[in-house]
């Protein structure tokens, strides 16, 4: 049965995106014809609720950075609409962008390259004031050092350059350049990713901090669910440029419907031995198929253990299965079965291998 979306007065979304796509045009030869394109994203629909953390996970390839350079028009799309505060922002260019540049920030996976080397941290957390021209009260050198404070940096070190840093400091550096214009959409793209793991815990606390403090919304991509299970109120679960599951993080934890977010939630580890011993473990087999040429139907068919006829010619649409809930597929856990007639097929069936953990 299909749950209509909740009349209650839920805000008006931050961003709202409908029909996201993006293909990059592959092109061959002297003439540099169109030999096809990679279907990087293929029609997203979410939104982002003012003050909440919406995670965005999916393995390397899915579309999760080109997704993030969208919305925060980094950018331009092959077709659908961004909006932001109920303005459409699709289509703007670099003048029009520029005073929305403001509430929109982004922070990238690399603190390293992500940093100029040649820059001290002054230069390079102010650079957003320069750009925007505008002065901040009490001067641009205070309010570096206020930033440098907030992400729990030595105030003293502005004259510093970033190889002074290590690697989670310069990380800091990157949020405090991204905050600097008291941005109200901050899109982190695996801001973690490249840390060392000790670090990682205390980099994705310090966001959160930030977005009490300041009351800041997060769009935060992660290519696993290890490090955004804490800090993300809604989670959506994104496989070759699609969206195939989105809810809150509790419900997709406890009640996963899409078989490939059970298959990343069994690769999470799980510190309690007690409940690791119980927990069945799923192993994918195979790589994600090339964005160029995806999977007919359901795109996660050629990898699902539960895939029957109906996945291989009728793509899932991403539906409301149970209140706030989204998901696509036909066989759906957790969920009433959409396609009950069909028993899943062998082949695929054997394509997976189940093992329990010791
Ligand atoms: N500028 C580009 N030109 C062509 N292909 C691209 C470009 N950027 C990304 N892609 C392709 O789009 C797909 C999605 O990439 P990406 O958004 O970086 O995924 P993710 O961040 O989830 O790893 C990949 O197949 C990638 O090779
Ligand atoms: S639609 Fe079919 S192939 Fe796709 S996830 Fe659901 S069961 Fe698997
Ligand atoms: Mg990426």
């Amino acid at each position: 049965m299909t749950v209509p979306e909740q009349a209650t007065s839920s805000p008006e979304p931050l961003l709202k995106v409908s029909g996201l796509v993006k293909h990059f045009p592959i092109k061959k030869g002297l003439l540099q014809r169109q030999a096809g394109a990679v279907q990087a994203v293929d029609g997203l629909d979410f939104d982002v609720r003012p003050g909440e953390t919406l995670g965005v996970v999916g393995e390397s390839g899915c579309g999760k950075s080109t997704m993030g350079r969208l919305v925060t028009r980094l950018l331009e799309p092959t077709s659908g609409t961004i909006e932001f505060e109920g303005k459409d922002i699709t289509h703007l260019n670099t003048a029009q962008m520029r005073p929305m540049r403001r509430d929109v920030q982004m922070i990238f996976q690399d603190p390293y390259s992500s940093l100029n080397p040649r820059h001290t941290v002054g230069a390079i957390i102010s650079a957003p004031f320069r750009l925007q021209g505008v002065t901040p009260e009490g001067g641009v050198k205070a309010e570096v050092q206020r930033l440098l404070a907030l992400v729990g940096l030595n105030p003293e070190h502005y004259n510093r350059y970033p190889h002074e840093f290590s690697g989670g400091q310069r990380q800091r550096i990157g949020i405090a350049r991204a905050l600097a214009l008291k941005p109200k959409l901050v899109v982190a793209d695996e801001p973690v990713s490249a840390l060392d793991v000790s670090i990682q815990a205390q980099v994705v606390n310090l966001l959160d901090d930030l977005q009490d403090e300041l009351g800041l919304t997060y769009v935060i991509i992660a290519h696993d669910l290890s490090v955004i299970r804490h800090v993300s109120d809604r989670i959506a679960v994104m496989y070759l440029g699609k969206i195939v599951e989105l809810a809150d993080r509790k419900d997709l934890y406890e009640r996963p419907m899409h078989p490939y977010t059970k298959a990343l939630l069994s690769a999470v580890p799980v510190p309690d031995p007690r409940r690791r011993a119980k927990r069945e473990r799923i192993l994918l087999k195979g790589d994600v198929p090339s964005p160029i040429a995806p999977p007919s139907g359901c795109r996660f068919h050629t990898r699902c253990w539960k895939a029957t006829e109906v996945c291989t010619t009728q793509e899932p649409p991403l539906l409301t299965l149970a209140t706030g809930h989204q998901a696509a597929c036909h066989h759906p856990e957790n969920a009433a079965d959409r396609a009950p007639a069909e028993k899943p097929g062998a082949e695929a069936a054997r394509k997976v291998t189940k093992k329990t953990d010791s």
